[in-house]
């Protein structure tokens, strides 16, 4: 498989069959992530990995705290504004992919807020994935940090593709970084930077038929100088 084919195939896959993943590739894939470049090779990212009885239980814990509305007023970093806040063309395009999640995949439709949360909280149990990780990274200081463990996150999630595997980041897991922090002994000088299910992809589920549309390289690059270089 060529880099470019890894990009292509990978999606964010929201159900998974429960096949487990042997541990050794577990640490094969995070070894050849970990060759991703970081400012003066620091390396600041941290990979939290839980399985089996280990995840099941932070999955309760975090529902738990779901219903009971303890979701953090804060995340630790400002991943995305409030709802209302989105600026052109993002609010268009964030617009397009709940249509695309919700309404056409998912058969729920605008203003049904039950469906939208049944779905939500499947997030907290890695959309069935046999392998949840929670991606960490040190915050001194957290802005090229954040840099550092976003070019580990895609390295991981291409590498998966080239080892058979499928994977969904997750930033839903921020709003509940105390308890990640204390369940999973995180320690103070760490940023939760988001959750990351990994597994294989259940084809047979109509979340699966979902693809994303991308923009045409003219509406996001442009070039200054004449002809070829
Ligand atoms: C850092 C990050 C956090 C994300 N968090 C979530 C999440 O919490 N839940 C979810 O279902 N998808 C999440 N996504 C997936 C995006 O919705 C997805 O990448 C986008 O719609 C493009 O689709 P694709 O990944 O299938 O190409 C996240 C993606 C990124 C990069």
């Amino acid at each position: 498989m060529t880099v470019s084919d890894a990009l292509r195939s990978r999606r964010s896959v929201r159900a998974f069959r429960p096949t487990p993943v042997p541990r050794d590739l577990v640490e094969d894939l995070l070894a050849t992530a970990s060759r991703s470049a970081s400012n003066s090779n620091t390396q600041p990212w941290r990979v939290y990995v839980v399985v089996g009885e280990a995840k099941r239980r932070l999955t309760e814990e975090l529902w738990e705290s779901l219903d009971a509305g303890r979701r953090e007023e804060q995340p630790e970093y400002p991943y995305q504004p409030d709802p209302d806040e989105w600026s052109e063309p993002f609010r268009t395009r964030r617009a397009a992919f709940g249509d695309q999640l919700y309404r056409q995949t998912l058969g729920v439709e605008p203003g049904d807020a039950e469906g939208r949360d049944r779905h939500h909280r499947r997030n907290y149990e890695f959309f069935g994935a046999p392998v949840g990780m929670i991606l960490t990274t040190d915050a001194r200081p957290l802005a090229g940090a954040l840099v550092d463990a976003g070019l580990f996150l895609q390295a991981l999630m291409l590498t998966a593709r080239e080892l058979g595997l499928d994977t969904c980041p997750q930033a839903s897991f921020i709003t509940f970084h105390s308890v990640l922090r204390r369940h999973l002994d995180i320690s103070d000088d760490e940023t939760v930077v988001c959750g990351v299910a990994l597994g294989y992809a259940d084809r047979e589920h109509p979340l699966d038929d979902l693809t994303t549309p991308r923009e045409q390289v003219a509406r996001f690059a442009t070039f200054l100088g004449d002809g070829d270089s």
